[in-house]
């Protein structure tokens, strides 16, 4: 037993409204308490004609993490997908949540540097995957933070 984690970012593959994250949403939350699976998703509304972005959080056993990010990954409502961080992990940081789920704007993104521009289209050319400041840390701090 090796509980993990993994934190990757994609593009919408089309500007998606609240019917298409719901549907999203409820896949999730069907499949991931039966395999195990706890995390989060943020959707990053898309500017300039962008369709948007995903940040993803998965937490569970490492056969199980590894077995959804590739059904995800194979999934056609995304592209440009990146890991930026995954490692081992002591305790689950969404313990609570099938999928927790936020819709973000670039606003709320502004009091975190390293990722103000995740809604960005090159967002994962430009991170800097040195950052002292992690994706696993920024989720969970953002999670926490008074919604703006
Ligand atoms: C951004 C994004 C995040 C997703 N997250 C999850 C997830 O956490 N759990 C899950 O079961 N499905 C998730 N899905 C949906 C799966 O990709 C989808 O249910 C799966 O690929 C369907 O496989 P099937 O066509 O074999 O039924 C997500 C899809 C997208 C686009």
């Amino acid at each position: 037993m090796s509980l993990t984690y993994l934190v990757y970012v994609s593009q919408a593959e089309r500007a998606l409204d609240e019917e298409a994250l719901a549907a999203i949403l409820a896949e999730s939350r069907a499949y991931n308490p039966a395999h195990g699976i706890t995390g989060a998703l943020l959707f990053v509304a898309g500017r300039d004609g962008n369709s948007g972005s995903f940040m993803q959080l998965l937490e569970g056993e490492k056969a199980d993490v590894d077995t959804l990010r590739k059904r995800i990954f194979a999934d056609g409502r995304h592209h440009t997908k990146v890991v930026i961080e995954q490692g081992p992990l002591e305790t689950r940081t969404f313990a609570d949540w099938s999928m927790a789920f936020r819709g973000v704007t670039a606003k709320a993104l502004e009091a975190y540097p390293s990722f103000a521009r995740l809604g960005e289209p090159d967002f994962v050319e430009t991170f800097n995957r040195g950052d002292a400041k992690g994706a696993l840390a920024f989720l969970n701090e953002f999670w926490n933070a008074p919604a703006l």
